[in-house]
């Protein structure tokens, strides 16, 4: 009797739930709470509301604002950490087991090879996703004024992105992880080439040092693998959680997503009566209830990210090869793709690539908002026409730049290869990887002298810089053969 009584009673629950909830919807969309104290009862009691304004400019609704890429990295987050936390279950962080519970999760576990495989997908789709999702943000000059703050943690985001993607790569404990996380070791220990070069290293030794904090000794074992399973389970996905709400809170303490500062008067056929970009000010803006108008939206963005996570997972499985074997280097041994262009830089300077030229790139992308501080045209895709033609001309001179300096290294050689005995230092300043930063620095200044706009100029920037990135890492993907040689 209690067994037949049991589904019907939870069953009833569930509809009055369901019920309770579209009633309190529907009245609330159609007579939204008058008093204030009616007001601040229904955001205390909606999560929903403790990130959303209630009011929303409908802008912010339009799929050509945002992309949904923000909203896109997040999803791809939240899938990792649910899919994370499964293979936790059955992964071991030793070297004598890890790559046999791996084999286990594929093997045995019912559904343990889709986890993993919607795990990695989600890993890479991640890295990708932030990286456009960045992209839109400083294409749209989303950047300047208050959001400079936000930017910056976005910076960090980026950075932890990267890491978190990194830092996994080894726990399958196969010759692909062992190999890619000793190239990217080797990397983040590259500052050795200028120690060497100075002849310090006895004394000073950065390199070496971060090696070791990274490795816990010269080479990948069990104190790497202790470490990255660390990094990668704990402390990197709790301080992106920590930055994200920080990140989402400040989009609210921002007005909201930006957009063009003609757009009020657009909509409504009058002026903007405070001329002010940035906030919903007077009561005639526009604005629209976020919920449910934009639970329907984020939630559109969430589907579609699980769905081409598990069709990716259901078309192509994540790799697993050999156990890995520091005795069988693999050749060519490739970091992971997101740090091939660096691998790249790296094979023509191990410091200058591996941490000067990564390093001032980063730096530069934090200085953006401050050095450009133009208000006109944000919110608006590429800034408007001009914007548009500095964009092209940025791609054709860039394009132009890059592939020249790559082909006539691969087919006429560099100095280091005329004059063998030029000095380490010397190759540190004057190497491709350089050369083709300067060439950068040089067009965003011609751009800012031109045109006179620091705009146009940090749009010169970034798409030089976004060229260099995709060419670097393509050659380093697909060009690149056995013991780093051009496969043409
Ligand atoms: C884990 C990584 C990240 C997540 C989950 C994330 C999430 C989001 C979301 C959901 C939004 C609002 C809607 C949208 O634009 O889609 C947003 C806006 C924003 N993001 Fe991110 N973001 C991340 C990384 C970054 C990066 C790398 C940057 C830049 C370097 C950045 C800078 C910004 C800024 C400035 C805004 C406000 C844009 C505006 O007002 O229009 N974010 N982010």
């Amino acid at each position: 009797m209690d067994g037949k009584r049991k589904p019907s009673v939870l069953i009833e629950n569930l509809r009055t739930f369901v019920d309770s909830v579209r009633f309190r919807t529907r009245q609330w969309v159609a007579a939204p709470p008058s008093s204030a104290k009616e007001r601040s009862r229904v955001v205390s009691r909606s999560f929903f509301l403790h990130y959303h304004a209630a009011r929303i400019h409908p802008f912010t609704l339009r799929p050509r604002a945002t992309l949904g890429l923000g909203l896109l990295s997040f999803s791809l987050f939240l899938i990792l950490t649910a899919t994370g936390i499964l293979l936790m279950v059955y992964y071991t962080p030793s070297v004598e087991r890890a790559y046999a519970s791996i084999n286990d999760i594929d093997a045995i576990v019912a559904g343990g090879k889709f986890v993993r495989t919607v795990h990695r997908w989600a890993a890479h789709g991640m890295v990708l996703a932030v990286v456009l999702h960045m992209a839109r943000v400083f294409f749209t000059g989303s950047y300047s004024r208050q959001r400079a703050l936000n930017w910056i943690i976005g910076i960090m985001l980026l950075v932890l992105t990267l890491l978190l993607s990194f830092s996994g790569y080894l726990l399958p404990w196969d010759q692909l992880a062992f190999w890619a996380v000793t190239i990217g070791a080797n990397i983040a220990g590259s500052f050795r080439e200028l120690t060497n070069a100075l002849g310090v290293t006895a004394f000073l030794d950065p390199g070496g040092f971060i090696k070791q904090l990274l490795l816990g000794g010269e080479n990948v074992g069990q104190d790497a693998l202790n470490r990255f399973y660390l990094m990668h389970v704990v402390a990197l996905p709790l301080l992106s959680a920590v930055l994200i709400a920080l990140h989402f809170w400040r989009i609210r303490k921002d007005g909201g997503l930006n957009r063009p500062p003609d757009l009020d008067s657009q909509l409504s056929g009058e002026g903007d009566p405070s001329g002010h970009p940035e906030q919903p000010k007077s009561r005639a803006e526009p604005s629209v209830l976020s919920w449910p108008a934009a639970f329907w939206a984020e939630l559109s963005v969430v589907l579609f990210s699980l769905a081409s996570v598990m069709l990716a997972a259901l078309l192509v499985d994540a790799p697993l090869r050999e156990i890995a074997d520091p005795s069988m280097p693999e050749n060519p041994a490739k970091a992971p793709w997101y740090f091939l262009g660096v691998q790249e830089l790296v094979s023509y300077s191990a410091f200058g690539g591996g941490i000067g030229i990564p390093l001032l790139l980063l730096l530069s992308l934090t200085a953006i908002p401050l050095l450009d501080r133009e208000e006109t045209s944000t919110g608006i895709w590429f800034a408007g026409q001009a914007g548009i033609r500095t964009v092209w001309h940025s791609l054709v001179f860039s394009v132009i730049i890059t592939a020249g300096v790559i082909i006539s290294g691969a087919t006429l050689g560099w100095f280091r290869d005329w004059f063998p005995g030029i000095s380490a230092l010397l190759n540190i300043l004057v190497n491709q990887g350089s050369c083709v930063a300067v060439a950068y620095l040089w067009w965003c200044r011609r751009t800012l002298k031109r045109s006179g706009s620091t705009r146009l100029a940090a749009i010169a920037f970034f798409t030089c810089a976004l060229v260099g990135v995709v060419l670097f890492t393509s050659v380093g993907l697909w060009l690149r053969g056995a013991d780093w040689k051009f496969m043409i």
